[in-house]
């Protein structure tokens, strides 16, 4: 059975205060929480989230990684540099990485095998744009992009990913897939994983991400192959972030 996790992504969000004041709300509000729940900051913050979580069920992570280990890249962030702030998690391959900065499907191999190789889980995402889908191309895209990453690590690293679903045009916009479309879309990144691996396939999680919200959580996640979320805008008010965790703790 696999454990449902919810992941905040802020984006380019948050503060110090404002960040302090959602930490604290988030950490006091979980109790209850059945599922892993984890955050994923800009990385001036990770020293913060490593301070105010260290010791609570909450993890954190970071959103992007370099490709290289160590060098002359000016502006990057390491994989080993992020396991300094004790991140469990990184985002790569979020489909913002992949429209506004040309990442291809090569660049998010590499970046999946160095939080590999660093001891990170990397989460890794892929989606369709509004006119993929309306091609018929959903499939097509999204095993491309998660088969890019299965031919490059070894069978024993297929388990260590969290593959997030997020149709490109349902983030930030408001508008999400239906549980049904969701459902149908895991289901054949299931059936790519099993390809590769039928014992890891089973344990993968498999997140959907795209506006996904309080008031819409309970039926997604009730799907059988959506393993959790990957929270954008809901991810920067507690309650509904906790109201999230609660629907993937199985409370109503
Ligand atoms: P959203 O973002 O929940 O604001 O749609 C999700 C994401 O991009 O990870």
């Amino acid at each position: 059975m696999r454990q449902k996790l919810v992941v905040g992504n802020w984006k380019m969000n948050g503060g110090f205060a404002f960040n302090a004041a959602l930490l604290n709300d988030i950490k006091s509000g979980l109790n209850q929480a059945n599922c892993g729940v984890a955050v994923c900051v800009p990385a001036p913050y990770l020293a913060q989230c490593q301070l105010a979580l260290s010791g609570s069920k909450i993890a954190w992570g970071a959103q992007d990684v370099s490709a290289h280990e160590s060098g002359a890249y000016t502006g990057e962030i390491s994989a080993t540099m992020l396991r300094d702030f004790s991140c469990d998690y990184v985002i790569v391959g979020h489909s913002e990485r992949r429209s506004y900065h040309g990442e291809t499907d090569n660049l998010v191999v590499q970046k999946t095998q160095r939080a590999l190789a660093a001891g990170l889980t990397p989460i890794v995402c892929v989606g369709e744009t509004l006119q993929e889908r309306e091609a018929g191309q959903t499939d097509v895209v999204v095993s491309r992009q998660v088969n890019a990453v299965l031919e490059a690590i070894d069978v024993a690293e297929v388990e260590r990913i969290v593959l997030a679903y997020e149709p490109v045009w349902a983030i930030g916009t408001g508008k999400t897939a239906t549980p049904q479309m969701a459902q149908e879309v895991h289901a054949s990144l299931r059936a790519t994983l099993a390809k590769k691996e039928s014992g890891a396939a089973v344990k993968v999680q498999i997140l959907y991400g795209g506006s996904m919200k309080p008031d819409n959580a309970q039926e997604l996640l009730a799907m059988p192959d959506i393993d959790g979320g990957l929270i954008g805008g809901a991810a920067l008010k507690a309650a509904d972030f906790l109201a999230i965790v609660q629907a993937a703790s199985g409370g109503r």
